[in-house]
């Protein structure tokens, strides 16, 4: 069973990976002390993509079933967390690299022109992966993301494009939720009214608020006013879906009701996984976007206002695809509409004995 020829370098082809660091000053003659560090950070962060991706391809094809099963719920929230824990990771090499200064970066900076971040195939996967759609994509040069890419790469990412996302796989599963219909109870409007009234008195504390002036009241008064339009738009299906077409929610009107029962009454034992999921896909969402927005300062930090070696507006490019390229927005949209669990309306009792864990004399659950 043990080979005497496993060895630590072979296995892990240890001489591959530390041949692979060709400064490019040093070929040309100007060799820039730094230029060591900037490879090794992304070759780390290449490494990083790549296990990333393994593990989001893996929780993809545990979606892809018609029906998931408990420990394989578990698992899907496992992956998640591992992927957040690289991601934090990631967030903190940014602290790496900024230990090289803006005037050592510009020893071997133009040397590098016009590759760039932009074009990692393994970042551009990951973002499609996920399900970032290029109609949402910010114009790169007005040239499409994928013209970025080697010309072999193109048409691996287009394929990419045509296969089902982590986006459309939670979607469907959220979509699958029972208990949506609750039994003849009409929870969604009971919910409403609750919420609405939760609304109303924000109002009121708006209209007694002393310390705020005509403009200030009447700024946060239409503010509030917009929340509870976009709140009823909730539980209308053709109103939903305008503002869904607009890009104000993702989700189909269904999976976003789902995605709020089950964030709402996540204490029943039976949604307890399905939002230990949604979190941990929230935590990757948001992680994603720490990462750029942290790239970003970075990179301000080490161009000012330069445009990017990959010919971009640089700073300002970053700063917009931070806001822009975000994917599981309508989880965070939606705590807008949270109330307190005591204002919640109570389950009917045969509901929530269904959203218990429930053992027959056989001992089945
Ligand atoms: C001195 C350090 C760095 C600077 C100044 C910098 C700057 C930039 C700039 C300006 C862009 C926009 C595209 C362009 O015009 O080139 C960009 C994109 C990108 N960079 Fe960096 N970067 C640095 C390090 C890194 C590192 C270590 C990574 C890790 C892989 C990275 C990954 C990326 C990615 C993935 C993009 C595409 C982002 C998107 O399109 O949303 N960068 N970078």
């Amino acid at each position: 069973m043990f080979s005497n020829k496993m060895n630590y370098h072979d296995y892990l082809h240890i001489d591959q990976l530390l041949g692979c660091q060709e400064l490019e000053s040093e070929r040309i003659g100007r060799k820039a002390h730094d230029e060591m560090l900037f490879i090794v950070v992304h070759q780390v962060y290449e490494l990083w993509f790549k296990l990333i991706l393994t593990e989001v391809s893996s929780v993809l094809e545990i979606f892809a079933q018609d029906r998931i099963d408990e420990k394989q719920m578990d698992l899907i929230v496992a992956r998640l967390q591992r992927v957040v824990a690289i991601q934090k990771l990631l967030v903190d090499q940014v602290g790496i690299i900024e230990t090289m200064t803006p005037l050592d970066f510009l020893e071997f900076r133009d040397m590098l022109i016009p590759a760039s971040g932009f074009q990692s195939l393994q970042f551009r996967q990951l973002e499609t992966v996920l399900g970032l759609k290029r109609e949402n994509r910010l114009l790169y040069g007005q040239a499409a993301y994928e013209q970025s890419l080697k010309p072999d790469q193109r048409s691996e990412m287009v394929a990419l494009e045509g296969k089902a996302t982590l986006f459309e796989r939670v979607e469907k599963w959220l979509e699958r939720t029972p208990f949506l219909k609750m039994r003849g109870f009409d929870f969604w409007q009971a919910y409403k009214n609750t919420v609405e009234n939760a609304l109303k008195r924000d109002i009121e504390i708006i209209d007694q608020n002393p310390v705020l002036g005509a403009e200030d009241r009447a700024r946060n008064k239409t503010m509030l006013e917009g929340t509870m339009a976009s709140f009823r738009a909730l539980f209308d299906e053709k109103e939903y879906n305008q503002a869904r077409s607009a890009g104000e929610w993702r989700l189909s009107y269904q999976a976003v009701h789902a995605a709020l029962l089950v964030q709402l009454y996540r204490d029943q034992p039976a949604l307890q996984l399905p939002f230990r999921v949604i979190t941990a896909l929230q935590d990757m969402d948001e992680m994603f976007t720490t990462w750029r927005h942290r790239h970003a300062l970075m990179a301000k930090r080490m161009l000012g206002s330069k445009v990017g070696t990959g010919g971009s507006s640089g700073y300002q490019y970053l700063r917009d695809a931070t806001d822009r390229h975000k994917v599981f927005q309508d989880f965070f949209q939606l705590t807008t509409f949270f109330v307190p669990r005591s204002k919640l309306p109570k389950l009917p009792p045969e509901v929530e004995r269904e959203l218990g864990f429930h053992y027959s004399n056989s001992g089945n659950a």
